[in-house]
């Protein structure tokens, strides 16, 4: 079907009005790093924590739906691309509905993650870069994948035969080595709430 036979119906009701009667900005967190960074831990511990403030969220975990949305999806670079395109689509209609929305995801390209960026309002988009070092990471490897990518049973594994294009300009950074994971969720719960 061509694109110009598609037209966006205009719908009354608008983001703004969803949103007040939650009583929150929705926005966009957008947690991106190496696997075994702590992004799923992080993002778990910070829902719960915006969870009792009363703030409406959901959390959108890789992992979580490459189970179901994009179980369609690999590891390679054109399926990471469209497994961002997809999460950055989701995120941005549950913030339209209202939501204050977490996504966790190595998403590991620049373009991408600025092409998500672009779907939102400026200052609605906040990358949050959970910069774990490699080595940190590949000695944690809670899923046994480092070891998996070491020696050849997985491929296109990230930082080691697949890039991760660490972000340049992110709102916020977390070393989840150096920053325990109390004070990692303070910092982002004071991050969303003063902004
Ligand atoms: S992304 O690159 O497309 O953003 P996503 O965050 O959805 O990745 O999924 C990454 C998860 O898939 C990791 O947490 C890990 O459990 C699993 N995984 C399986 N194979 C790989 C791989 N080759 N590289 C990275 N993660 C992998």
């Amino acid at each position: 079907m061509p694109a110009c036979a598609i037209r966006p119906y205009n719908l009354s009701l608008s983001n703004e009005a969803r949103a007040s009667i939650k009583s929150q900005r929705p926005r966009c967190l957008w947690l991106t790093g190496l696997s075994g960074a702590g992004k799923s831990t992080l993002a778990n511990a910070l829902e719960l924590r915006l969870n009792q403030f009363e703030l409406h969220t959901f959390l959108l975990d890789g992992d979580n739906l490459r189970a179901g949305l994009c179980r369609d999806l690999g590891m390679g670079a054109d399926c990471r691309r469209e497994n961002i395109r997809r999460m950055a689509e989701v995120a941005r209609l549950m913030v339209d509905a209202g939501l204050i929305v977490i996504v966790a995801a190595i998403s590991p390209f620049r373009a991408e993650r600025e092409a998500a960026r672009r779907l939102f309002a400026k200052g609605d988009f906040i990358e949050v870069y959970v910069s774990t070092p490699f080595a940190v990471c590949a000695q944690r490897d809670p899923k046994g994948l480092y070891q998996a990518a070491r020696e050849g049973r997985i491929k296109d594994f990230t930082g080691i035969d697949s890039p991760y294009e660490a972000p340049l300009s992110a709102e916020c950074e977390i070393d989840t080595e150096a920053l325990g994971l109390a004070d990692a969720c303070l910092r982002l719960t004071a991050f969303l709430l003063n902004n």
